[in-house]
């Protein structure tokens, strides 16, 4: 097989690549561990920045997502049983964010890719790169896992293949940085109706805890666990109990329960590699740096590291010039320390660390309060939630 851009990974960062790309003539195809079952059936991501719904929209993916997305003109941040609303609208100039569930996102760019004749190949195995420092590498990989082996000879490679893939070791001298934290998200779907106008991020001695929504029906929520708990210690009866002590208010706040469908833990870790390109291999998303969940911004950076990476494509393919994609790696984590830090900050406010001291909680709850009542701190939190510009 032979293409111009060869993207490993089917999330967010390869798939909205491919569809960036075919919009400017340029050709590519991505490869997928997954079956297209399991990526549309992924419960991940559900924010999205003001900036990705635009772009979105505006290369005709968005249709769905304006239909059946809700849109916040703000959050609320709880601690000491006491709610306090963010109003992010006023505070960003109209800046709004974006619920629409991370795979309905995918279903749609799946949709547009095949619809536009795109090739997707799922279901891969064994991927391994080649010739990355020549004007000719290739991917190998399986099909179906067990098949035979089969080559894609291409321009450039584009490593999207999140944080467990393969792309990121190809790259020599990198340096990596890495937090683990402490804890982990449980998260769940549940049938039950909207309990709270706005996302509700809780600071509670018991842990954190966070409500969030999908439809009007369908309601996603996450406390804060031991990363390394198992789901079986986590009856249903035992997550409602815990989310109902956590979010309770002294006004009489009411969360509905409901039958619940979806139940994961994820771990919570700050990642960032540097640098995110070697020769004529490119990695974006979390393959090349992950942020805890608690600001929202995985995704986010995943379309703001695909966007550069097209353009620095687009110029290469128009131009024959390369600066752009030269100075890709560093256009990239400007952004990304930045959403680290911010990813960084959300996470140690909200989040009574298991190990923490007195003083610790005390920092914490100082900080929550200097963010609801300070207009400039809570229009920095703002800022950052709805996503800097895009230049940034
Ligand atoms: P991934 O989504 O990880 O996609 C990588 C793809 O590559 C996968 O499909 C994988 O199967 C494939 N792959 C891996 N190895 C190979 C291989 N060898 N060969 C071929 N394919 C391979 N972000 C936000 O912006 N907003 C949020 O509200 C938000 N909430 C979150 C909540 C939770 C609970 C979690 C877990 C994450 C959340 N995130 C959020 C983060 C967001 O989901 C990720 O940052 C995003 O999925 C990154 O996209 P990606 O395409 O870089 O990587
Ligand atoms: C969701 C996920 C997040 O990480 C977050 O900060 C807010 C909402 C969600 O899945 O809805």
């Amino acid at each position: 097989m032979r293409t111009q851009v060869g993207i490993i990974g089917a999330g967010p960062a390869g798939l909205l690549l491919s569809h960036l790309l075919h919009l400017e003539g340029i050709e590519s195809i991505v490869i997928e561990r997954k079956t297209r079952e399991e990526i549309e059936g992924t419960i991940k991501a559900g924010v999205l920045e003001q900036w990705v719904v635009d772009l979105l929209r505006e290369t005709g993916v968005g249709e769905r997502m304006m239909r059946e997305g809700t849109f916040h003109g703000g959050i609320e941040l709880r601690f000491n049983r006491k709610g306090h609303r963010i109003p992010i609208e006023e505070l960003t100039d109209g800046k709004r964010v974006t619920i629409y569930a991370q795979h309905e996102v995918l279903k749609d760019l799946i949709a547009a890719r095949l619809q536009a004749g795109g090739h997707i190949i799922f279901n891969v195995g064994d991927v391994t790169l080649h010739n990355i420092d020549t004007s000719a590498p290739k991917i190998r990989f399986r099909q179906d896992k067990i098949g035979e082996f089969q080559e894609i000879s291409c321009d450039f490679i584009a490593g999207c293949d999140g944080y467990h893939g393969p792309s990121r070791s190809y790259i020599p001298n990198r340096k990596e940085y890495l937090k683990m934290y402490p804890f982990g998200w449980l998260g769940i779907l549940t049938e039950a109706p909207v309990s709270a106008p706005e996302l509700v991020y809780t600071h509670h001695e018991r842990g954190f805890a966070l409500l969030s929504t999908r439809t009007p029906w369908i309601q996603r929520y996450y406390i804060q666990v031991d990363p390394n708990d198992n789901l079986s210690n986590w009856s249903d009866d035992r997550i409602w109990t815990e989310l109902h002590a956590r979010v309770e208010t002294t006004d009489g706040f009411q969360l509905t329960d409901g039958p619940i469908f979806q139940k994961n833990i994820v771990a919570m870790r700050s990642f960032v590699c540097e640098t995110m390109q070697y020769g004529r291999l490119f990695i974006a998303g979390d393959a090349a740096h992950t942020v805890p969940p608690t600001g929202a911004k995985g995704l986010n950076l995943a379309a703001a590291d695909v966007l550069k990476l097209s353009q620095g494509l687009v110029q290469y393919y128009e131009t024959g010039k390369t600066d752009r994609l030269n100075g890709y790696s560093e256009a990239c984590l400007r952004r990304v320390w930045r959403a680290e830090h911010f990813s960084w900050f959300m996470t140690t406010m909200l989040h009574p660390d298991p190990t923490q001291s007195q003083l610790e909680k005390k920092l914490q709850l100082a900080q929550l309060e200097y963010t609801v009542s300070s207009r400039a701190a809570a229009t920095s939190l703002a800022e950052n939630y709805v996503g800097m510009p895009i230049d940034w």
